[in-house]
């Protein structure tokens, strides 16, 4: 990681994470037809009008930072394959926020494949782009894979998270920007470095 990234700490990292929303945010979500920005920020802003928690509306505003962890250096010219943007995401996340929050980014992909073995309605809610990936990704999981995904203790939230992915994919959805979500997000990461103190 370079230097200035990893000074980052608690009272920058919101302000650093909307500085890629506003710079990165128009990029192309592959497939779809929402920029990455919009994807995240639809996901949020539905979770706001639902009523679910501010884990959740957080949650489903980061879970594809993974998409720009070029921005916290954590991608090399080195690298030999692919890294999995839902690790590298996760990676970044955890130094700043709760489990639950760092799980719902780094299991949003299992939780497709999970709700693809275990909810056959779910199927129907995929776009293209995501059925496309889910056939990279290994496809549904085998029971073996539920029982131990099952054993995860945030599962209820990620899972609600995973739903707000799939639902954040709207062509024609006004949202707010990034900077009405960052007192949550600060919120969050406080949170964090208090258990963590
Ligand atoms: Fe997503």
């Amino acid at each position: 990681m370079n230097p200035e990234i990893n000074a980052l700490n608690r009272d920058t990292i919101v302000d650093f994470i909307g500085s890629i929303f506003d710079r990165r945010g128009g990029e192309e979500y592959l497939g779809e037809p929402v920029t990455m920005g919009e994807h995240m920020l639809q996901g949020a802003t539905i979770a706001e009008q639902n009523g679910q928690s501010e884990e959740i509306i957080v949650a489903a505003l980061l879970h594809d930072i993974g998409h720009f962890t070029s921005e916290f250096g954590t991608f090399t010219m080195g690298d030999t394959e692919d890294r999995h943007h839902e690790d590298a995401g996760a990676e970044v996340l955890e130094r700043f926020f709760p489990k639950v929050i760092t799980d719902c980014c780094r299991y949003h992909v299992a939780a497709k494949r999970y709700l693809c073995a275990t909810r056959p309605e779910y199927f129907k809610r995929l776009s293209e782009a995501s059925i496309h990936s889910l056939n990279l990704q290994g496809g549904a999981m085998s029971p073996d894979e539920v029982a131990a995904f099952e054993k995860n203790p945030n599962l209820e939230t990620i899972i609600a998270v995973r739903y707000l992915d799939e639902a954040g994919k709207r062509p024609d959805m006004e949202t707010p920007d990034y900077w009405h979500f960052a007192p949550m997000v600060q919120r969050q990461v406080d949170r964090h470095s208090k258990v963590n103190a």
